[in-house]
């Protein structure tokens, strides 16, 4: 009898199509019809050859989503076709149609039939069902942007096999088409290179005994790689850097820099000025050698060639490169970097590829012919498209999403030198720069996502199990549906407020298929006493308190207007449909605001860790609070604790230097007095990309029972 009840419910559940469609990146063009299609037993996938694949693939859906097998069959009630006459929906869209009678997706090519069946999982109910309603409907679709990308940092960082494949699957969900590698960077040399073993051997792995850490990727796990994105529509586009992020090739053989001196693997973080020598002739045949293996390897039209953040220390004492520099009359070591990325493509051209590079190429002087990826400088975007060059745009503040999403208390946060990459940040922009005419629109080929790894290498948290893959996950998601849309929907059909609503849903298929996101906070809305807040979340609930302590999962679900006679002490977290998955907390008086005076907080000291009576160094991480070079002001506010907090000495440091940039050196103290707690420091070292740490000599004047925070100001 019960069996019989929850068998019911079951299938009520299959056979209620959702109230909205909720497609994500939305279609350029939807119609809805009348009833709906019931996938159940009796469905047979039919199939032409060339969409046989992606037949594959839907019946692998079919089983997870059913726990049944789907026939494949010539014909079928759904039925997928590839017909060249479609040309007006380009290289990748469809038309799909679901009716009563059957599903017919029919594409140009298989570009088409992949994007067309994503629609069309997108359409199915969530969660698991042996019988699925879609609903009627009728959509043509094809996208804004051909270059549709993510670069997933695996160097810095290395990620095995299987989380590139299900990176590719998340990707491939978004309608994603275009995984940029970044194998190669002085952390780490990721490609498997049969002529130079070392490469992998040395330049693979960093770290002694227990701390040792690394792996690379075999040709044969490429081979897969490639051939599993491709079955998915997506291109794997290598990133071989150069000149500079090569130190792993260098420690491997010291031979490719100018000094020929040895480097062990780095196991922090920093931009090597060890580049590849330029006026070397075994650099030349090294690069050919190591190009000639990946090509092999990747099918891509593009291959990207780094070239960003070359420092030319080593190039400007180096008697090889000056003379390579004299020989061609070249004015300085950009040029000569110039020089050296159109010699690449010149190799490359002749195996029929294409260049791609950061945007410093640009500023190199490159052929028009050259990718752009403009990541820090915005302005290279016009000035590569109007110079008829292909144009990925990257830009940090959008694209970059190894950055956290917010300030808020327990954000997982990487990279820190710029603002937070919010989703509405990653939405709202339009990646065609203004002032170009229609055929300069035509070079933004499109849009890429950046997953950097950099600052995992100081992040124990993000090391520890289970493994940054799970983190990779959380920074991707959702910021890749708002990438996805920003590269697929017309940007006059884009609205975040629409695409919020939307995400309600999209939150769902994420928990169903088992990924790691970053569930938003609940939308609260103040009005008098009154507090009421929304779920972004279908089937989640708004949890809450009133007492100033932080909600659980186990707190009051907020149902229509709370009267909150304190909205201090109001804080609400979003709990998912699983009971389990809850997001930051919404809360309005923090330490962090309390102080705004000061600036922005930037950490704390705790009662026991701070000295007993005589200075221990603590440290602060200060990356993306020191933003340039400039006045900083250090402020140290106790909160609590027996003993005040005395503090003797403040420093700032930059990545792992010993020498400090910036030190205060003078007695202040803190607590229900409180005297020269300012500390004042003035730092002229800045560099992008870099770590700051302040470390402070602090101890309680009676014990170590003491607490605080410590905020941080520009003030010139
Ligand atoms: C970069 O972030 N250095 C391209
Ligand atoms: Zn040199």
């Amino acid at each position: 009898m019960l069996l019989i009840a929850l068998m019911a419910s079951a299938l009520t559940l299959a056979t209620q199509p959702p109230a909205t469609l909720s497609l994500i990146p939305k279609p350029v063009s939807v119609t809805q019809a009348s009833g709906v299609f019931v996938l159940d037993e009796r469905t047979v996938i039919g199939t032409d050859a060339t969409s046989r694949p992606a037949a594959a693939l839907l019946s692998g859906w079919l089983k997870v989503t059913t726990g049944r097998e789907t026939k494949l069959a010539g014909k079928g009630s759904i039925s997928l076709k590839v017909n060249p006459s479609l040309t007006k929906l380009g290289n990748e869209g469809y038309t799909l149609e679901v009716s009563p009678k059957g599903v017919s997706l029919s594409a140009p090519k298989y570009a088409g039939i992949i994007n067309g069946l994503q629609t069309f999982r997108q359409l199915w109910p969530t969660g698991h069902a042996s019988k699925l309603t879609v609903p009627a409907v009728k959509i043509e679709d094809q996208p804004t942007f051909a270059w549709r990308g993510m670069m997933l940092d695996v160097s810095r960082y290395f990620m095995d096999k299987d989380y590139v494949l299900h990176f590719l699957d998340i990707m491939a969900a978004h309608k994603l088409n275009v995984l940029h590698l970044h194998l190669i960077d002085d952390q780490g040399w990721r490609l498997e290179i049969k002529k130079y073993p070392k490469l992998t051997e040395i330049g693979g792995f960093r770290g002694e005994g227990t701390a040792r850490e690394g792996g690379f990727y075999t040709q044969a796990d490429i081979k897969e790689m490639v051939a599993y994105a491709a079955a998915r529509n997506i291109t794997i586009v290598p990133e071989i850097e150069l000149p500079a992020h090569t130190l792993s090739a260098v420690a491997a053989y010291p031979w490719l820099a100018c000094t020929g001196k040895e480097h062990k693997m780095p196991t922090v973080h920093f931009i090597s000025d060890d580049l590849y020598c330029a006026g070397k002739p075994t650099t030349w045949a090294f690069l050919k050698d190591v190009l000639e293996e990946l090509c092999a390897l990747f099918p891509s039209q593009y291959i990207h060639i780094g070239g960003d953040e070359a420092k030319y220390t080593k190039w400007k004492a180096c008697t090889d490169c000056q003379k390579k520099k004299a020989e061609l009359g070249l004015a300085d070591e950009k040029a000569l970097q110039g020089w050296m990325t159109r010699e690449v493509e010149a190799i490359l051209a002749k195996k029929g590829r294409r260049i791609l590079g950061w945007d410093e190429i640009l500023r190199c002087g490159v052929s028009p012919t050259a990718g752009i990826m403009p990541w820090a400088d915005p302005k290279a975007a016009g000035d590569a498209a109007r110079s008829g060059n292909p144009v990925m745009m990257a830009l940090t503040d959008h694209c970059y999403f190894d950055f956290p999403e917010s300030k808020l208390r327990g954000e997982l946060t990487g990279a820190g030198w710029r603002p937070p990459v919010t989703l509405q940040a990653a939405y709202n922009w339009n990646p065609v720069p203004v002032g170009l005419t229609p055929v300069q629109q035509k070079n933004i080929l499109g849009v890429q996502g950046c997953l950097w790894t950099d600052m995992f290498l100081h992040k124990p948290e993000i090391k520890k199990t289970p493994g940054p893959a799970l983190y990779c996950d959380y920074f991707l998601l959702p910021r890749a549906a708002a990438l996805a849309e920003v590269a697929w929907t017309p940007q006059a059909q884009r609205s975040f407020s629409d695409f919020t609503e939307r995400m309600a849903h999209q939150y769902v298929r994420y928990s169903d298929a088992g990924w790691n996101f970053r569930l938003p906070l609940p939308e609260v809305t103040r009005n008098g006493d009154t507090v009421t807040a929304t779920c972004p979340i279908e089937g989640g609930t708004v949890r809450y308190t009133t007492d100033g302590t932080d909600p659980t999962a186990s707190s009051p679900e907020l149902k229509g207007a709370l009267t909150v006679t304190r909205f201090e002490d109001f804080k609400a977290i979003t709990l998912a449909p699983d009971g389990k998955r809850t997001s930051l907390i919404f809360e309005t008086l923090t330490p962090t605001n309390q102080y705004k005076q000061f600036g922005t907080k930037l950490g704390e000291w705790k009662s026991g860790k701070v000295g007993d009576r005589k200075p221990i160094p603590v440290e602060f991480d200060a990356t993306g609070l020191i933003s340039g070079n400039g006045t900083y002001q250090i402020t140290f506010i106790y909160t609590g604790g027996r003993e005040r907090l005395d503090i003797d000495n403040v420093e700032v440091f930059r990545n792992a230097e010993s020498t400090p940039l910036a030190t205060d050196t003078h007695h202040g103290f803190t607590g229900g007095a409180k005297k020269d707690n300012v500390y004042t420091l003035k730092i002229s070292g800045y560099e992008t990309g870099a770590r700051f740490t302040v470390r402070a000599h602090i101890y309680g004047d009676e014990g170590s029972d003491s607490n605080g925070i410590v905020l941080i100001k520009k003030v010139g």
